[in-house]
């Protein structure tokens, strides 16, 4: 493909923030639509080309907005229509794109929706939600587990029928087979796309569409006491059916028939799954969400076989991707430490294919320890002890050093780390060897170099402690070599090369010619232009 056909989402970098952590502008402890537009020129100078909000809809917030009671509105919280309205405006004003959260596997259990489909078996919309008669035994009808613990059947005693909910018993699941409900959520899609939004992340895209005998799930053989109860099972029948890729053509269809707009789906799946949701002739999503980054242990040889692998898979024209943050997982650097946090972000934004940043990570920001009494995830709440809190990774931005780091004038929702007067965005701004310092370079290198927005990958053969690989594109070539480990290593390649350090994760390496061998630090982390 020619440098300039490749479109917006093929070239940029995403950026996930999580509302009610970024900015409050209303003095109420919990980040709003208002607070982001403040922030906009603050994503802009940083070098981000689309922001993606989780959900920012009226819900009764069981699961922080992922349980959706109206589809095409705008949470009080959050703010009203006219502010989302301005955000996107101002978005589109700083020619950045910004992608909305689709939530379509389940809705809230106050959906009108579902009131409806509750209040009688003869409704006409009983059959918009999976419903079944209890099991043999008067139990739930099968075995399928709840992600957030317990049976994912919940009994409604005046219909004397179950519902299935893979998540909270507050969100109940959707039944996509009903073409009735498959049309409503399409219209909802094209509800925000005529508005002007650019796309979606689609909620547990692999979780749309269950087995239609609702067969058990058999046993995780590898399940161990203290795991959380969902891995007692492998969910054979209750994920990853055959028919949703049905579902997200249709899904992309509603997205191509408006101008580039672009389909990511959140899929946990192994990665020869994983590229599945490409769909046939690249007619599904156009970002499967790559979460390899997010799962793998930080060594170089498992993370280099593993780039091998999902480039390997990739189907011809799928368009690869990258994730090292999201609000369901450990930050990086408490992953990795500080210290390999900054090669994790030279890998996310040097690899072939879309990276997406999560708000705080271009910080260093680190899950913040929180206090038993003030936990607010259900997951953890729903099984103490052995779900793990996601508060940890949603904690209030760190603007600056005054109180609260500048995120709110009110009492935050949830705690901040005792470090923000050292990380924040003002103090990090221009300061030599900062995390967002890298990050700001990082960036903009990517943004004037299309050898790393879509060259080719080409891994380099080096020590195992060393994560190398070149990327290219016409007569641009740049050589990245990471030291993952903290001892000091050589780098010996067996081709001859010569270039300058344009980006390190050790600044006063910066403007340093290189060439053939070189011993690197421990950490060291270089992007360096080859001549
Ligand atoms: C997705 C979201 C997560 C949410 C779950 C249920 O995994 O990322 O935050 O709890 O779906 O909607
Ligand atoms: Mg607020």
């Amino acid at each position: 493909m020619n440098y300039k056909e490749y479109l917006w989402w093929h070239k940029g970098t995403v950026y996930q923030i999580y509302p009610r952590s970024y900015k409050d502008s209303d003095g109420d402890g919990v980040g709003d639509l208002r607070g982001i537009i403040e922030k906009l020129d603050y994503l802009k100078d940083l070098g981000i080309d689309a922001v993606w909000i989780s959900p920012i809809y009226p819900s009764p917030m069981a699961d922080f907005g992922y349980d959706v009671s109206d589809y095409t509105g705008i949470h009080p919280l959050f703010g009203e229509m006219k502010d989302f309205d301005e955000l996107l405006r101002e978005v589109h004003q700083r020619e950045m794109k910004l992608i909305l959260d689709l939530v379509p596997n389940h809705s809230s259990n106050k959906h009108p929706w579902f009131l409806e489909s509750k209040s009688s078996k003869n409704n006409h919309k009983r059959d918009w939600y999976i419903w079944k008669d209890p099991g043999k035994d008067g139990g739930p009808p099968n075995n399928w587990l709840s992600v957030f613990g317990g049976s994912g059947w919940e009994y409604d005693e005046e219909t004397e029928q179950y519902y299935y909910h893979a998540f909270l018993k507050e969100q109940p699941d959707l039944n996509w087979r009903n073409p009735d409900l498959q049309q409503a959520m399409l219209a909802i899609m094209r509800y925000w796309l005529k508005k002007g939004v650019d796309g979606f992340r689609v909620d547990v895209m692999w979780h749309m569409i269950k087995d239609e005998q609702l067969r058990d799930d058999p046993p995780n053989p590898d399940y161990k006491e203290g795991m959380n109860s969902y891995s007692k099972l492998l969910p054979a029948y209750s994920t990853d059916q055959d028919e949703v890729h049905d579902i997200v053509h249709k899904m992309r269809k509603v997205i191509d028939e408006y101008d580039e707009r672009l389909l990511i789906g959140e899929i946990y799946l192994p990665i020869s799954k994983l590229v599945s949701y490409y769909g046939e002739d690249n007619q599904g999503a156009h970002l499967p969400f790559n979460f390899q980054l997010l799962q793998l242990p930080w060594n170089a040889a498992r993370i280099k076989a593993t780039i091998d692998e999902y480039e390997g898979a990739l189907p011809e024209n799928g368009w690869p991707n990258w994730v090292l943050g999201n609000h369901d997982n450990s930050r990086i650097a408490s992953r990795v430490g500080k210290e390999q946090a900054k090669n994790a972000a030279i890998l996310l934004l040097t690899l072939r294919g879309t990276p997406t940043i999560y708000y705080g990570d271009e910080l260093g920001m680190q899950d913040v320890d929180i206090p038993k009494e003030k936990i607010q995830d259900p997951q953890a709440l729903n099984e103490p002890g052995v779900g793990r809190s996601r508060d940890p990774e949603r904690t209030p931005m760190q603007w600056d050093a005054t109180k609260h780091a500048g995120f709110t004038k009110g009492e935050p929702w949830l705690p901040l780390m005792g470090n923000y007067k050292e990380i924040n965005v003002k103090k990090e701004w221009d300061q030599p060897g900062s995390m967002l310092q890298l990050h700001r370079k990082l960036l903009k290198i990517r943004a004037q170099e299309p050898a790393l927005q879509v060259g080719s990958y080409v891994p380099v053969l080096s020590e195992e402690e060393i994560l190398s690989y070149i990327r290219k594109y016409e007569k641009q070539q740049f050589l990245i070599v990471l030291n993952l480990t903290d001892s000091e290593v050589n780098f010996a390649p067996d081709f001859e090369w010569k270039g300058t350090v344009e980006v390190s994760s050790h600044e006063e390496f910066e403007g340093k010619e290189m060439s053939d061998k070189i011993n690197l630090p421990a950490n060291l982390g270089l992007l360096i232009k080859l001549k």
